[in-house]
């Protein structure tokens, strides 16, 4: 058995790195969605179609735990398939399996509170000391996700988002540092103007914008940190596997890294966050 790791692409592969330094012993696999990359201008039906698709294949593959690697995937896609799909999936199945997504992680490391804690709403109005940037997909912004679940937990934090259309595909086709600097800049310059001052805290709400989170580092203003969704969601997952021992991980360290689209070697902005040569067998 294996945990399965999910994204449109390349991005997941920020999850999976940090997976990966948090249980060595865990077999991997990966699934790159390339061939209907991005998802983040898709609609929501074609979302939770294409995840449901990608979560079949690692199943098949002998995943017992898949972790979405894709924020737009988690929130879009994941409620609809925990309520609808999986329960019957899973019954024509012989073993356990589930499905975690990367917001509820994320939500955590925010707010700094567990999921479970949904603050009491008092009526007297509370001041907004906080200003959190989003920056994420289309899909992700327009759901709405990261005000709904923060307002929900912290009413003293501001929740700002900044869609990023075009800088997912950007990352997956190795665009060079300067066009992704000049994109992310503008969208760093375009939230900062419609606060109406630059952000305290940021959440890289696409696991692709990992890859590049040196750039929004040198962006964003000096002493802004940035909520790193990998390390979080690795922290969730171990614990989770810790209170869930019916999943079982493998203990056999494997790593494969299947895609949808052209099997081979990837781009060299993935190469340099990996550190060497990421090569996808075709799914
Ligand atoms: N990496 C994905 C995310 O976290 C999706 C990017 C895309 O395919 O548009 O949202």
């Amino acid at each position: 058995m294996s945990i399965g790791v999910f994204d449109s692409g390349v991005g997941g592969l920020s999850v999976h790195r940090a997976l990966v330094r948090k249980l060595p012993a865990a077999d991997f696999i990966y699934l790159g969605d390339q061939a209907n990359a991005p998802y983040g201008g898709k609609s929501g039906e074609e979302i939770v179609e294409l995840t449901k698709a990608g979560c079949v294949r690692l199943f098949d593959e002998g995943a017992s735990l898949i972790v979405l690697a894709c924020n737009t995937a988690s929130a879009i896609a994941l409620r609809r398939l925990q309520q609808t799909w999986l329960p019957g999936y899973r019954k024509s199945l012989s073993r356990p399996v589930n499905v975690l997504g990367i917001i509820v992680p994320t939500i955590e490391a925010a707010t700094g509170l567990p999921w479970e804690h949904e603050s009491e709403r008092r009526g007297d109005k509370v001041e907004k000391v906080d200003i959190l940037a989003v920056f994420a997909t289309r899909a992700t912004v327009a759901s709405r996700v990261y005000e709904i679940e923060i307002d929900k937990r912290r009413q003293d934090v501001a929740v700002f988002s900044e869609a990023c259309p075009g800088l997912a595909q950007m990352i997956e086709d190795g665009a060079g540092a300067v066009d992704l600097a000049k994109t992310i800049d503008a969208h760093v310059k375009a939230i900062t103007t419609r606060i109406g001052r630059p952000p305290d805290r940021a959440i890289l709400g696409c696991t692709h914008y990992e890859l590049v989170a040196d750039i929004f580092r040198a962006t964003l203003p000096r002493g802004c940190p940035i909520i790193h969704q990998p390390a979080a969601t690795a922290d969730a997952v171990e614990r989770y596997l810790e209170r869930h021992p019916e999943y079982d991980p493998g203990t056999g360290g494997a790593r494969r890294f299947l895609t949808t689209g052209e099997p081979g070697a990837q781009n060299a902005l993935v190469e340099a966050f990996w550190g060497g040569p990421v090569t996808f067998e075709a799914a």
